[in-house]
């Protein structure tokens, strides 16, 4: 019989303590593929352990890669031997970073055909930025039979210019892949400026790339022949932080967040104390506290450093509990509310309009059974059940363990009463990452 996980929350407890911050998901998922570019061995640190990141270390073996799992957080990936085929359908349309599949796989061998990407659902996610980048980089790109097939037209991609029409993390990242190897210089305009930018552009550089400009919005890259193996380890991941950081926001108590950049919290710091929450820095680590009454806040999601959308639906959890009115204001993704109406049995007042979520807080809200739809919004549903009084389950866990390295672990370090259960699946299908 096979089993779905749920997480049961006894909820109403404040939480104290500390939490160590694992690498980012979304530079781990962009610098992995970057590893099929070298020829050589590449020695990664810092590595999340999450269903993404296994899927896409499972990928590279596939392709032929010599994958060594050194100690939990570090592998060593020689791409050296890799063949050029195809990325199996039924991995790779499992996750949104396949696309960064292609760019690699393109840069390295001239041609790639990778499937689709999956990841979470918010509405249209289109990828037709990274194909103009790549058709104006000398490729013929094309989707057949759930594939996108990318051919260099001269068997090597060409630099050029590329004007992004909208910021877009993705397309920027699947770029810099595709134009590491590429001959002569590529210029990135109106490119994404995250984090997890700056750290691939940094991982492609410590194996020879020649890459400028990444964290502001113009990338150039110098095309080289090869990149050459080397060590590397990865940012912690921002969003997990401002994950524990928003939950002892809406629990109250104190606890210490590890192993962080404290410039990349900035922009959900800044918001939290305007809550009243209470934010010191101390080296790489924020200790962060909130005993007094939350007080709402008006938040919109942008780009970086603009507030985080991968933030949005754990900031709402807080606002649930903030006094007054909060107008929150999604500027990234067109439908990203979908966990609102989960929020709704906890007893949480808001109303969704279009891209508009309106907040009024509530004193209390009061345990009650979620879907987790999305991976932030299963962890948004953490936060709210942490708060609320009495049980929370949560179903549909999948969603989180793509992004979240132990997250009961960590939680449960932190005072919070939450266990996984493992329930029988009525459907007796295998959980799979979505
Ligand atoms: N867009 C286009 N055309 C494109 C690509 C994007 O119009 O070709 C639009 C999107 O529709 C969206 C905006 O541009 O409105 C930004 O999309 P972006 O490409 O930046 O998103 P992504 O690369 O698909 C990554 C993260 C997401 C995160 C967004 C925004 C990964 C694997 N995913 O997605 O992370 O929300 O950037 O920061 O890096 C998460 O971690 O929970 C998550 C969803």
């Amino acid at each position: 019989m096979r089993v779905l996980k749920k997480y049961v929350i006894h909820g109403g407890k404040p939480l104290y303590g500390k939490v160590e911050i694992s690498g980012a998901k979304n530079a781990a998922v962009g610098i992995i593929p970057a590893a099929l570019l070298v020829q050589g061995s590449c020695r990664i640190e810092n590595i999340p352990q999450i269903s993404d990141v296994t899927l896409m270390l499972n990928i590279l073996q596939e392709l032929g890669a010599n994958v060594r799992t050194i100690n939990r957080s570090t592998v060593e990936v020689d791409a050296s031997a890799i063949c050029n085929r195809p990325v199996s359908y039924q991995a790779g349309r499992k996750i949104r970073a396949s696309y960064y599949l292609l760019g690699a796989l393109l840069g390295r061998f001239g041609q790639a055909e990778v499937p689709l990407p999956g990841g979470c659902d918010f509405g249209g996610r289109p990828i037709d930025q990274h194909i103009k980048g790549l058709t104006a980089l000398g490729a013929d790109v094309e989707v057949k039979n759930g594939f996108m097939c990318a051919k260099a037209k001269t068997g090597r991609l060409k630099g050029t210019q590329i004007y992004l029409d909208v910021v877009t993390v993705g397309a920027t990242m699947n770029l810099m892949l595709a134009a590491t190897l590429a001959e002569g210089m590529t210029v990135i305009e109106n490119a994404a400026k995250e984090p997890h930018i700056v750290d691939l552009a940094n991982f492609l550089n410590s194996m020879g790339a020649e890459i400028s400009g990444a964290g502001t919005d113009v990338i150039k890259i110098r095309g080289v022949d090869r990149l050459k193996g080397g060590e590397y380890s990865i940012i912690p991941d921002q969003i997990e932080a401002g994950t524990y950081m928003a939950a002892v926001a809406a629990t109250g108590g104190e606890i210490r967040v590890n192993n962080i950049i404290p410039k990349h919290m900035e922009c959900i710091t800044a918001k939290l104390v305007e809550m009243g929450v209470k934010v010191e820095e101390e080296g790489d680590s924020l200790i962060v506290t909130r005993h007094g009454p939350l007080q709402r806040t008006n938040i919109k999601t942008m780009p970086y450093p603009g507030f985080p959308t991968d933030m949005q639906p754990q900031i709402a959890a807080v606002l649930c509990l903030a006094e007054g009115t909060s107008v929150l204001t999604e500027g990234v993704w067109d439908n990203r509310y979908r966990y609102t109406e989960e929020f709704r049995r906890l007893g949480a007042k808001i109303q969704v309009d279009g891209k508009i979520a309106i907040i009024e807080g509530v004193r209390q809200l009061t345990g009650a059974p979620m879907e987790a739809c999305d991976l932030r919004a299963g962890a948004a549903m953490i936060i709210a059940g942490l708060a609320a009084q009495g049980v929370s389950e949560i179903s549909n866990v999948k969603h989180i363990e793509r992004g979240y390295e132990d997250i009961i672990g960590k939680l449960t370090g932190l005072g919070a009463d939450i266990r996984v259960v493992e329930v029988p699946d009525p459907e007796g299908q295998v959980s799979a990452a979505g």
